[in-house]
C-alpha cells in the first residue's frame, strides 16, 4: 500500500484554505492509504519562536485534525517534535542541499521580503526539513494545496540526490496529491490572492469561527459596484468569491448566481448571504466537535502518544537503514 505523509505548521487555527487544500484530502485518504499526518512544530519555529503559545498552537491543530474527521485508529497522527529521527534525517539531507537552490525557493523569497529582519538558516532550509518529513516514511503521495508544489519538487530533488550519491534506490519520489484534478487554491476574502493566516484579519474564515463571525466576514468581503456588461470577465475580487462558492455551495447555487452575474442582475447582498450560509453549513459539524474534543485532555494525550509511537517506529527503521547506507558503523 502506498504511504501518504502531510503536515500543517502549528501557527494557530486552521482556515478554509487549510481544510480544502489539505485536511479534507487527509480525511478521504485515510481509508485508502497508509497515512501519516503530523503537526509541524519544528517548522513553526522558523517564524514563530515563542514558548508561550507553542504548545497551545500544537494542541489547536491536533483538535482540529480530529474534529475534521481524521481517525487516529486509521491514520497515524503525531507531533513532529515527538519524532527526533526527522531532525536527524534533516541533518543528513542538509549536507547535500545547496545555497543557490534554497535561495531560489519562492516561499523563501516571500519570507525574506516580508520579514527582512528574520532571515534565519531554518527558514532557508525549510524545504529540506519538509523533505525529511516526507521521505522518513518513504511516502509517495503528499496531500497539499497549490502553494506547496515547489516544495514537493525540492523533496524529490533531495531524495534523488541521496539515492545517486549513495548508489541506491532507497527513497521513492513523493508527489503532491489532491482528489480533484488540480491542486486546490482557496482564495481569501480581501479581494486578492489566497486565504492565509498571514494575510490580515478578515481574509480568512477559520473552522472554529462562530456562525456570526463567518457571516460578518463574508458580508465585509471585498467586492465592487457590480457588472456593467453582460457576460463580462469577473475582476479578481468577484472571481474569488465565486471560487469560494464553487467550493462550499452546490452546483445549482453556483450556476444560479453565475447566471445572474452574467445577466447583470446579481445583488451582492444576496450572493454573500448565500455564500456565508453555505460556509456555516460546511463547517458546522467541525465547529461542534472542536469544543467537545478540546475539553477532552486525556483523549488528546492518548492520541498523541499512540501517534508518536507509530511514527517513531516507522522513522527509526528508516534512520537505521540510512545510517548503514551513509556508512556509520559501530566499533
Ligand atoms: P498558511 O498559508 O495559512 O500559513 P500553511 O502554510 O500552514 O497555511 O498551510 C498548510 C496546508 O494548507 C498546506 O498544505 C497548504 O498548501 C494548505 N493551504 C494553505 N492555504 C491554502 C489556500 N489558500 N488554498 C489551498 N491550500 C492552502
Ligand atoms: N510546508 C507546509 C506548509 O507550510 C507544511 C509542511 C511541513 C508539510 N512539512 C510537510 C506538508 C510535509 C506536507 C508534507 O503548509
Amino acid at each position: 500500500m502506498e504511504t501518504v505523509v502531510s503536515g500543517i505548521r502549528s501557527t494557530g487555527k486552521l482556515h478554509l484554505g487549510n481544510y480544502y487544500g489539505a485536511v479534507q484530502n487527509f480525511v478521504k485518504m485515510q481509508h485508502e492509504y497508509n497515512c501519516f499526518f503530523f503537526i509541524a512544530d519544528y517548522h513553526s519555529l522558523t517564524t514563530h519562536p515563542t514558548p508561550e503559545n507553542l504548545h497551545g498552537n500544537v494542541k489547536q491543530v491536533l483538535i482540529e485534525y480530529l474534529a475534521a474527521g481524521i481517525d487516529p485508529e486509521r491514520a497515524t497522527i503525531y507531533v513532529q517534535s515527538d519524532v527526533p529521527q526527522i531532525a536527524e534525517l534533516y541533518l543528513y539531507l542538509n549536507m547535500n542541499a545547496y545555497l543557490g537552490e534554497l535561495e531560489r525557493s519562492a516561499s523563501f523569497k516571500d519570507k525574506v521580503r516580508a520579514h527582512p529582519d528574520n532571515v534565519n538558516a531554518g527558514l532557508l532550509t525549510y524545504p529540506v526539513l519538509m523533505a525529511a518529513d516526507i521521505i522518513i516514511h518513504k511516502a509517495t503521495k503528499v496531500p497539499v494545496g497549490k502553494d506547496q508544489e515547489q516544495h514537493l519538487e525540492m523533496a524529490r530533488t533531495f531524495g534523488n540526490r541521496f539515492n545517486r550519491l549513495y548508489k541506491t534506490e532507497y527513497f521513492p519520489e513523493p508527489y503532491a496529491f489532491s482528489f480533484s484534478d488540480k491542486l486546490v487554491k482557496v482564495p481569501g476574502l480581501d479581494g486578492k490572492g489566497k486565504m492565509g493566516k498571514s494575510e490580515g484579519e478578515g481574509n480568512a474564515v477559520y473552522l472554529s469561527d462562530s456562525e456570526e463571525v463567518i457571516r460578518k466576514k463574508v458580508m465585509r468581503a471585498v467586492s465592487d459596484s457590480g457588472p456593467t456588461e453582460e457576460d463580462q470577465e469577473k475582476p479578481e475580487a468577484i472571481q474569488n468569491l465565486f471560487d469560494l462558492m464553487k467550493i462550499v455551495s452546490t452546483e445549482d447555487t453556483f450556476m444560479h448566481f453565475d447566471s445572474l452575474y452574467n445577466k447583470c442582475q446579481i445583488r451582492y447582498g444576496d450572493f454573500k448571504k448565500q455564500l456565508a450560509e453555505d460556509m456555516v453549513i460546511a463547517t458546522a459539524p467541525m465547529r461542534e466537535r472542536i469544543n467537545e474534543i478540546a475539553a477532552d485532555t486525556s483523549y488528546l494525550r492518548k492520541v498523541s502518544q499512540l501517534g508518536a509511537e507509530k511514527a517513531r517506529e516507522s522513522a527509526s527503521k528508516t534512520i537505521k537503514e540510512v545510517r548503514e547506507i551513509i556508512g556509520f558503523k559501530h566499533f
